[in-house]
């Protein structure tokens, strides 16, 4: 993502205060956890409002919390430090909520910016938009508005022959020639600090809902000779409201439709968007090229070149460079610059694969570090282990790092060479320039060029088949196998 600039993005200096209120129930989403809690490109509603605010730098940025509070508070403690609460114990309207944070912020002075906890589309340029036109106008009060094609459920934004904007009117509240206006109030407001206390002391709750808007304060503000203005944009999608989880994944899968498209200006290659998901924290480097069924999460990130897919999920993982990741899960690990892994492979947490190694297929990794060149290419299991440059760990091998009590760290050194089929019984030092020999199960240290073999001798039954399995298709294959017929025989009456 980009780094946040150092100085205010608004002209003419940070406003003193953002309030963001989300005390509301969020009823429709039908959740024990809070609405501002949901995700969308992996982070949640709340972290999206607070972004934006923080990017004003605000002197304050306040959350009104209410329903659900302690997730919210706790919830907030992680993303935004920064940022304080103020407490709406009853939710007795958006005007009570600004009463509740404007008590809470004291007697200030400046703009104080009022957003929706629950918005997450809404842009810190647009909040910027905001402010910068609230200024040019010397407003009292600046609302932000859409003209949208179906305004039901909004506020709609009431103006006079002018032009000017005089009230705001809720859509339960409004009359039949009121509901044809399309201008919608998108909730979002920037007001003088005194204008916005003085109105919020004039208004009550007459309404539909009995409860005390903060839409009033407008109306009140204009009958009191205020200016009040409407800065209206045509990005629909940042004044839409979450309301259901319906809307939420319409939401989450606009913005990812945005992610994706940024990123393919910016050099990367998106063969199927519509499989494709890329959180907004995800970092990309050019000429990466995403296959269909992809989804990158958290903080991971993608070096120049990469092949990342089909089918794979990467949750805060570091891909190098020319890297190739095919069908895999994986999560807080790190694929070297032109490493290989997959297809088929599942990177626990604790996985470093060098630069040009190799996890292969149906592969399990956990806390394994994997030196340069390094290849694990099939059927195998490496957890806790510590595996030098240039090692290679034939099919099927095991490192047994659990003996049911406690888990113990096995090495293999550089350029050794496990046998295919081998487990190997934690702790075990395998040294550099050794050899495992397929089949073994290595239950002690092993030096410096030597082999270590850990398995039954062979012994060849001679005839066993041509006694044992007389009759058979395979009988009469050793048979018509052993050219000598005199000696094919003998064997079968051989008792051995
Ligand atoms: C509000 C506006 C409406 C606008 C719409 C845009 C009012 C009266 N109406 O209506 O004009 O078109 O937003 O989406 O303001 N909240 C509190 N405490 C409360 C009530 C609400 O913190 O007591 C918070 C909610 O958590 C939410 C926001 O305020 O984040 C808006 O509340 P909501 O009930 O959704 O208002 P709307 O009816 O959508
Ligand atoms: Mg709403």
């Amino acid at each position: 993502m980009s780094s946040q600039a150092d100085e205010t993005p608004v002209p003419g200096g940070p406003v003193a205060a953002v309030v963001i209120l989300a005390a509301g129930e969020g009823k429709r989403m039908r959740s024990s956890r809070s609405k501002l809690l949901h995700e969308l490109a992996g982070h949640s509603m709340l972290s999206y409002a607070v972004t934006a605010a923080t990017t004003l730098q605000p002197e304050h940025i306040l959350v009104v919390v209410g329903h659900l509070r302690e997730q919210v508070e706790a919830h907030l403690a992680e993303i935004a430090p920064h940022a304080s609460t103020a407490v709406q114990a009853e939710q007795l309207g958006t005007g009570h909520a600004a009463q509740v944070a404007m008590a809470e912020l004291g007697d200030l002075d400046g703009e104080v910016v009022v957003t929706m906890g629950d918005v997450p589309m809404l842009t810190s340029e647009t909040l910027a938009g905001l402010v910068g036109e609230h200024r040019r106008r010397r407003a009292d009060a600046t609302v932000l508005t859409a003209q949208v094609v179906d305004p039901t459920g909004y506020g709609r934004i009431v103006r006079d022959a002018a032009g000017s904007v005089v009230r705001i009117v809720e859509h339960r509240d409004a009359d039949l020639e009121q509901r044809e206006i399309t201008e919608i109030n998108s909730g979002i407001y920037v007001f003088g600090a005194g204008a916005l206390r003085a109105g919020l002391a004039q208004i009550v709750p007459e309404n539909d809902q009995g409860e005390l808007y903060l839409t009033d304060v407008l109306r009140h503000l204009r009958a009191a000779g205020g200016e009040v203005e409407a800065h209206t944009i045509d990005d629909l999608w940042q004044t839409e409201g979450v309301n259901d989880r319906v809307q939420l994944s319409r939401m989450g899968a606009e913005m990812n439709r945005r992610i994706l498209e940024r990123w393919m200006r910016a050099g990367v290659s998106v063969s199927d968007p519509a499989t494709t998901w890329v959180h907004a924290s995800v970092d990309l480097g050019s000429d990466v090229t995403l296959l269909p069924g992809v989804s990158l999460e958290g903080a991971t990130s993608v070096g120049v070149g990469a092949v990342i897919g089909p089918d794979t999920t990467l949750v805060d993982v570091e891909v190098g460079a020319g890297a190739s990741v095919c069908r895999t899960h994986g999560s807080l690990s790190v694929i070297g610059a032109g490493a290989s892994v997959g297809p088929y492979a599942y990177l626990r947490p604790g996985t470093v694969l060098g630069a040009g190694g190799k996890i292969g297929t149906f592969v399990e990794t956990k806390n394994a570090q994997i030196g340069a060149g390094a290849k694990t290419p099939h059927l195998s299991y490496l957890g806790d282990v510590v595996i030098g440059d240039g090692a290679n760990i034939g099919a099927g091998v095991i490192f047994a790092n659990y003996d049911g009590i406690h888990k113990s760290t096995s090495h293999v050194g550089a350029y050794s060479f496990v046998g295919s089929n081998s487990v190997l019984a934690a702790p075990v030092e395998i040294a550099d320039g050794a050899y495992v020999a397929a089949g073994s199960t290595i239950t002690g240290d092993v030096g410096p060029g030597e082999l270590a073999v850990s398995r039954g001798r062979q012994r060849n039954v001679v005839g066993w088949v041509l006694r044992k399995r007389a009759g058979t298709k395979t009988a009469r294959a050793a048979k018509a196998a052993l050219v000598d017929e005199q000696v094919a025989d003998g064997l079968e009456g051989d008792q051995q």
